[in-house]
């Protein structure tokens, strides 16, 4: 049985509560927030649970095994290392945090207390992303030439991080992932439409190598809710719609082919082909669920978590090189 204490108990720190309560091998023993009524609800929610105002009781714990950080982006990196050093397990919500050299302090801190440290990319156990992995994997998708994806909705408004932190590192984590490469230089174009200083909308393109595109919207201004991927091959193109639980997945068998012809040697046309589209069956499930499962696997049996420190470490040396090219007005930034 492995005991956990939670910290951040705002809109999404329930439902690592709700999931981690949910399995056989846990007990979430205390949750923290500093807003009373986020406490008290969480009584009502989970019977249980010993809520407090203080994290530091939760790290101070001596029953306590693991941590879930679920606390404004901007105090991660505190509240991880504090919980590393006091001995504890770590799942910290992504992003790691906001700085690349904090990110490495605490991903050494892990490794020399021997504590695991996994980051909430939860995208990486969602199973139309799996699947999708696996397609392209396979080779069904051939040679990849770029990728589109887009995650828009209207609020909810962030006040410590921009769409780029709160959103697209979920899309940085899916690209790297499915490319298993990160970027080699970025260009990225924002607005700041609301909030003084905080980009609510973002345009972003990620160079990978061969010549790869991974082109990025992420939006807290648009009326539509959209949550989706489309991965462009010389055999197949994919579409991904986390929104659509009939079929996740679409495969379209469509594909362009260069027509030769011989009246003038060497002379060609390009030929688009159609084919079937395909809905291939997945078993769905609460990606956040997966993500708590392989957590608890993880401090069970010692092992490196799938999305690791390095893992978050990657998507915040991405998100580093946007800030730039946001601030230069799309001027490509090398990822270093
Ligand atoms: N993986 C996902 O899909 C996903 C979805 C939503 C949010 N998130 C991440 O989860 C984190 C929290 O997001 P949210 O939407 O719940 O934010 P939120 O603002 O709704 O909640 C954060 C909570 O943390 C509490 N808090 C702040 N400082 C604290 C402290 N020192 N001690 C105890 N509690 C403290 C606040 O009172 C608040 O209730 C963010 O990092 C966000 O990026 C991830």
């Amino acid at each position: 049985m492995i005991n956990l204490g939670v910290i951040g108990c705002g809109q999404w720190g329930p439902n690592h509560i709700r999931n981690f309560t949910n399995l056989a091998n846990c007990r979430v023993l205390a949750c923290a927030d500093l807003n009373d009524k986020r406490l008290k609800s969480m009584k009502v929610l989970f019977r249980t649970i010993h809520p407090t105002k203080d994290y530091l009781e939760i790290i101070r714990h001596p029953k306590i095994d693991a941590v879930v950080v679920a606390t404004p982006s901007s105090t991660h990196y505190r509240i991880v290392k504090e919980c590393l050093t006091a001995g504890k397990d770590v799942l910290c919500e992504k992003p790691l945090c906001l700085k690349k050299s904090e990110a490495k302090e605490l991903i050494d801190l892990a490794g020399s207390l021997k504590k695991i440290l996994m980051v909430g990319h939860v995208f990486l156990f969602n199973a139309g992303i799996r699947k999708l992995n696996e397609l392209i994997r396979s080779g069904e998708c051939g040679r990849i030439y770029y990728l589109h994806a887009k995650r828009t909705n209207l609020g909810p408004f962030r006040t410590d991080v921009n769409a780029v932190w709160d959103l697209a590192s979920h899309d940085i984590s899916i690209c790297n992932y499915l490319l298993n490469a990160m970027p080699v230089d970025v260009s990225a174009r924002g607005g700041k439409y609301l909030q003084a200083g905080i980009e609510d909308v973002a345009f972003v393109c990620l160079k990978y190598p061969m010549g790869i595109l991974a082109n990025i919207h992420v939006s807290w201004l648009d009326p539509k809710k959209v949550r989706q991927l489309t991965v462009v091959g010389d055999k197949q193109m994919i579409h991904w719609d986390d929104l659509d639980n009939v079929g996740p997945i679409k495969c379209y068998d469509r594909k362009v082919e260069p027509h030769y012809y011989y009246e003038t040697f060497g002379e060609f046309y390009l030929l688009a082909k159609e084919g079937n589209i395909t809905i291939p069956k997945l078993n769905l499930h609460e990606p956040l669920k997966a993500q708590a499962v392989h957590f608890l696997e993880c401090v069970q049996s010692r092992k490196e978590p799938t999305s690791d420190g390095k893992t978050g470490l990657d998507v915040i040396r991405v998100i580093d090189a946007i800030q730039k090219s946001l601030a230069h007005e799309g001027t490509p930034v090398p990822i270093k």
